[in-house]
């Protein structure tokens, strides 16, 4: 099976109206969506997957800000695509991120103390396969 990765478009990017530039850049990379979604993500769904931070200081306002609007789930698809749209993303805070990627380009630091930025890639193969799972389990 060609390689796959889970992509979210996150509430901030829905809500400024990014989902064709996140879907754009995804295609014009030459990654095929497999899958796509909108919708509203609820804490239990949201806590699989985060698993990895649900204990940390920052895990509420996290919840707070993922389920505040739908978000735009995704399969993409190709060769090495988890790690290619890792690089496309951007580093995590939007200030900080490299002109030219997703979150340089589109996010910046807001008057609130959550990070939004804009996109979620998963961070590894098998961290891929366990967010499929979680998102699209038919698939
Ligand atoms: P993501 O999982 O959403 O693709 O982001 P990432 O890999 O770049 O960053 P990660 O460390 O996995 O953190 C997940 C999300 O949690 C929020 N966060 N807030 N206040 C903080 O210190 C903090 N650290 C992380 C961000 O929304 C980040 O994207
Ligand atoms: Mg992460």
């Amino acid at each position: 099976m060609t390689e796959r990765t889970l992509i979210l478009v996150k509430p901030d990017g829905v809500r400024r109206g990014l989902i064709g530039s996140v879907l754009h850049r995804i295609e014009r990379k030459g990654y095929l969506i497999q899958k796509l979604e909108k919708r509203k993500v609820d804490e239990a769904t949201l806590a699989q997957h985060y698993a990895e931070h649900v204990d940390k200081p920052f895990y509420p306002e996290l919840v707070r800000f993922m389920t505040s609007g739908d978000v735009v789930a995704i399969i993409a698809e190709g060769e090495n695509v988890v790690h290619g749209f890792r690089v496309m993303m951007g580093a995590t805070l939007p200030t900080d991120a490299a002109p030219g990627t997703i979150r340089g380009d589109f996010g910046r630091d807001w008057d609130n103390h959550e990070i939004q930025n804009i996109v979620h890639g998963s961070d590894a193969i098998e961290s891929a396969e366990r967010e499929i799972a979680i998102w699209f389990p038919e698939a």
